[in-house]
């Protein structure tokens, strides 16, 4: 029973924004039984996910397309199955994996945090959200990814994607990156993800976002979230997210001096 020293479960928090957490996680999860992407990377229903394949494919898609990641995910795979073989792996190997999806920090971070987990965790990706966010190159959202998606840990995790559906199904108006917008957006991710299948959840979510809540061309008539959602009970599916705020521009004089 909550007392008054509990502190409140997201649960409650989600309330203020979304009128039935439980309703929306039935219906996306339900939809996504039925319209989630055979990926590489991905356990199939019924398979135990691989926790390196997880480390792997969201250090690829930080910044880069499913497609595109697709065939790299799959070379890479092949030349370094296991976290000790990519620990072991010479770093110019790693680079020449990586070659044509740049960013190339995050092959340098991947390396490292491959060598974190074997000399500090005996090889084994960690399952829970602050020992992940130690390793290089891990933020909160790939903290929160791996360890739901690869250990059912109950993470929330908040991309593009997912922060385009919350919005849009929350109507949050406010400018995205603003720090009230994107605290708004954790705690009702956080409070939306369930203790039962918290990983499928996040991928819900972000598939949902991939391929029906797009940016430019939303389906909102295939959307299983349509009648929980507030954009598209308003008619402003088109308006939210609200993008960044552009930083003023910064007047710089020239002064050129003939000599
Ligand atoms: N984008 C980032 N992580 C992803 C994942 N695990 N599956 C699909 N798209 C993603």
């Amino acid at each position: 029973m909550p007392t008054a020293q509990t502190p409140p479960e997201p649960e409650h928090a989600v309330r203020e924004h979304v009128q039935s957490p439980a309703g929306v996680r039935r219906r996306l999860l339900n939809w996504f039984d039925k319209a989630r992407r055979d990926l590489p990377w991905r356990a199939r229903p019924g398979q135990t996910p691989n926790p390196y394949h997880a480390l792997v494919s969201e250090a690829m898609l930080q910044q880069t397309q499913v497609a595109t990641v697709i065939p790299y995910f799959g070379r890479f795979i092949a030349e370094c199955p296991t976290v000790r073989d990519l620990a072991e792996a010479d770093e110019q190997a790693v680079l020449r994996l990586w070659q044509g999806l740049g960013y190339y920090r995050r092959a340098r971070n991947l390396h490292a945090a491959a060598k974190a987990i074997v000399n500090d965790h005996a090889g084994r990706v960690p399952d829970n959200v602050a020992e992940l966010l130690k390793l290089p190159g891990v933020g909160r959202y790939t903290a929160g990814a791996i360890a739901s998606i690869a250990y059912n840990t109950r993470a929330p995790i908040l991309d593009g994607n997912v922060a385009r559906v919350l919005s849009r199904l929350c109507l949050i108006d406010t400018p995205t990156d603003a720090t009230p917008t994107q605290k708004k957006l954790w705690a009702i991710a956080a409070g939306l993800v369930p203790k039962g299948r918290p990983g499928d959840f996040n991928q819900a979510m972000m598939e949902l976002g991939a391929l029906v809540c797009t940016k430019a061309n939303p389906t909102c008539d295939a959307c299983p979230l349509s009648k929980q959602c507030k954009a598209f009970e308003a008619d402003r599916v088109a308006d939210v997210p609200v993008p960044a705020k552009r930083k003023a521009p910064v007047q710089v004089d020239h002064h050129i001096r003939a000599v």
